[in-house]
């Protein structure tokens, strides 16, 4: 009896912590949040697509943004968008060439409940596993020439979301693989960034650092502790938060590689690398409830002001350079919209 009465008692303080944790929010960076994702609708959506070249897996960003947004906010403006903004873009998305992108598509389909798109293009994507080239991992491509980081952590995050929500052992058995991969690789540099790939003698190929490449990882490392226990994915998670904080910012702010303040060298896809790299670490912290003392969410709280003071321009649209203001370099796209706006919720999930 009192045994039940401790144990019920500790579930319902569980359940307390996670309703808390759920409603944890900082009103400010939410309602700049409402306005950024407003203004990245009425603006570069339309007839099924993101202008400005924007390819289908910023939409499925920015189609999860939006999910998130609503939920945040308890408003209730994009149930819809899920099933439009893929419209444009079937023809690439089936077409098996992509690993990563479908990656980003599954996502979008799992948070949004459509669980049969989800396994369909988690499916595509297990197409891409591999033990021939570099012993394990997945391909980038349909050319099956090249393994990243990028691919490999999205397959991290999405098998341990799936297997979070579907509760099938196959996904958490494809997380702990492509982690057990991953890690044996020399993929992370020696500032304990992850390159953009292997070379094709399988080493570190020395290509640029994304920030992103920093975030998705997370994600899967938060799932694998939260359903293994292991502690060393939690010590993992962060080293690598820990050595974006060192290498990554300028004056406190995230700063791309291709950016600087006086001319923009980054394409649509690099102007939204940032916003992934901050959602994905509030959604770590999300998960696991696990920050050394504040310092993430702090790091989190920082990066939306840095965005409202030197990203915003006028009524709520934002560029991609946070780290300074702006003397020529900034772009306002789309892309720079979306990362603004992952950005803002990742601080609106923080506690004030
Ligand atoms: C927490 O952060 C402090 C200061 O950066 C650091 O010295 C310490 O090692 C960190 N603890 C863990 C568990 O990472």
């Amino acid at each position: 009896m009192a045994f039940t009465l401790a144990r019920s008692l500790a579930t319902a303080s569980l359940l307390l912590a996670g309703a808390q944790l759920a409603q944890a929010k900082c009103q400010k960076y939410v309602d700049a949040a409402s306005v950024a994702a407003a203004n990245l609708q009425s603006t570069y959506f339309a007839n099924g697509g993101y202008i400005n070249g924007q390819q289908p897996w910023i939409g499925a960003v920015d189609a999860y943004y939006l999910m998130q947004i609503d939920g945040l906010a308890g408003t209730n403006n994009y149930g819809g968008v899920i099933n439009t903004v893929f419209n444009d873009w079937f023809g690439q998305l089936d077409n098996g060439q992509s690993y990563d992108d479908v990656q980003w598509v599954a996502l979008a389909y799992l948070r949004a409940g459509q669980f049969d798109n989800a396994k369909k293009y988690y499916n595509f994507a297990s197409v891409a596993v591999d033990a021939s080239f570099c012993g394990g991992g997945l391909y980038w491509s349909g050319a099956r020439n090249y393994k990243n980081a990028i691919t490999n952590e999205l397959y991290m995050a999405l098998s341990g979301y799936m297997y979070d929500t579907l509760g099938d052992a196959t996904y958490l058995s494809n997380l702990q693989s492509t982690w057990n991969w991953l890690k044996s690789t020399p993929m992370r540099g020696s500032n304990g960034l992850f390159n953009d790939g292997l070379n094709s003698a399988c080493g570190n190929n020395g290509q640029t650092q994304w920030t992103y490449n920093q975030g998705v990882i997370l994600v899967g490392l938060a799932y694998l502790y939260k359903h293994t226990g292991d502690e060393t994915a939690v010590t993992s998670a962060f080293s690598i938060m820990d050595s974006v904080i060192a290498s990554l910012t300028v004056n406190g702010g995230l700063r791309e590689g291709c950016e600087s303040t006086t001319q923009n060298l980054c394409n649509a896809d690099q102007q939204t690398f940032k916003g992934i790299l901050a959602y994905y670490m509030a959604w770590f912290l999300q998960i696991t409830n696990r920050d050394n003392n504040s310092k993430y969410s702090n790091f989190l709280k920082a990066q939306g002001d840095k965005v409202l003071q030197n990203a915003v321009g006028p009524s709520g649209f934002y560029s991609n350079l946070w780290f300074d203001h702006n003397a020529g370099g900034a772009a306002w796209t789309a892309s720079s919209q979306a990362s603004a706006l992952g950005a803002l919720i990742a601080a609106g999930q923080q506690n004030c």
